[in-house]
């Protein structure tokens, strides 16, 4: 099969490169601006002739789409770009699978929920009640891939970090090595997630044709729960920068444009059961993303 990854370029896309070296399929790599030393093919997946162009030449059968606008804060000054990029580019992703039998996957996020609280870990069919327009934009980005008539995977993803790009991970490490004290949320509870095991998720699934009949949405983080604080004390330990005074504090001494759930915990159960999926520990995959970055 020949399977298109767009966004190629940021945290995800990269992990999927990764990933399926030396996969049984071909993979192509694009996104809307070249990186040096990147062998990354033009594409904006905001031009439905251009994302129906590629596929026709290129003969795609799956779409694995990476690439979003993923400035949550941004976002709230910027609707229009937001929703053409989290919205109207997915819907032609999926028009161009349809109209060749081809699946689409995407991936959306925990922020399409916060308007309604709740506190345990939260299942896929939880109604969408987005607190911002980031979140608003990848709820639209969903129902029109629903609406589609497309075969698709969605798959839910939250606290995203990985070796490439800016992160919180990459954030924390360089404060914690050049500042004597760090204050940092403990009110907001998540689960960070290792962009290369969502990629190692995603590439495994169609690899061995696994979403054959699972067409739906799904919840993939890394296991377990912490605060924006814990992850911070465990990057602080694992990078060995005990240097730093990490302080824990309430969510009101950083003002933000859009409001953050206090707890937000997505429910694996599903990808678990339908897919057979390994989902790791967070503490031991941020140790392996550390490691790798420390090479
Ligand atoms: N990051 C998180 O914490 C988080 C959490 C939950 C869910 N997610 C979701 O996970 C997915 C992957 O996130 P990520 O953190 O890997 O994103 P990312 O690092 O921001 O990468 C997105 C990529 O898409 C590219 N792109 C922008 N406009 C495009 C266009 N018109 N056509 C094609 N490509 C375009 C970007 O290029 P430029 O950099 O040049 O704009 C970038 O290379 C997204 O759907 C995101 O919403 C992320």
């Amino acid at each position: 099969m020949n399977i298109l990854v767009t966004g190629a370029n940021g945290q995800l896309g990269n992990e999927m490169r990764i990933v399926s070296k030396g996969s049984k399929d071909v993979y192509f790599f694009t996104d809307v601006v070249e990186v040096e030393g990147q062998n990354t093919t033009m594409l904006d997946i905001t031009s439905l002739e251009a994302v129906r162009q590629i596929v026709s030449d290129c003969e795609i059968n799956v779409i694995v789409n990476c690439a979003a606008y993923t400035n949550v804060d941004k976002a709230e000054t910027d609707q229009d770009f937001c929703e053409l990029l989290n919205a109207k580019a997915p819907k032609n992703l999926a028009i161009a699978m349809k109209e060749v039998g081809g699946l689409l996957v995407h991936i959306s996020t925990d922020y399409v929920f916060g308007g309604d609280p709740y506190n345990t870990p939260c299942k896929e069919d939880k109604k969408g009640t987005p607190t911002g327009v980031y979140g608003l934009t990848k709820l639209h980005g969903e129902q029109n891939i629903q609406n589609s008539g497309a075969d698709y995977l969605i798959f839910r993803t939250a606290w995203l970090y990985s070796e490439f790009g800016k992160n919180f991970v990459k954030t924390m490490l360089n404060l914690t090595a050049t500042k004597p004290q760090l204050k940092v949320v403990f009110d907001q509870v998540g689960t960070p997630t290792y962009a290369y095991d969502l990629a190692k998720a995603i590439f495994d699934i169609i690899e061995n044709r696994k979403y054959t009949g699972n067409t739906g949405i799904y919840h993939y983080s890394n296991e377990g729960v912490c605060s924006w604080y814990d992850f911070t004390k465990m990057i602080a330990e694992y990078s060995g920068q005990t240097g730093c005074d990490i302080l824990p504090c309430h969510s009101e001494e950083f003002p933000s444009p859009v409001k953050r759930p206090a707890y937000s915990v997505l429910d694996k159960t599903k990808v678990k059961e339908t897919f057979g999926v390994n989902v790791p520990y967070w503490t031991d995959s941020l140790k392996k993303c550390i490691n790798n970055l420390s090479k």
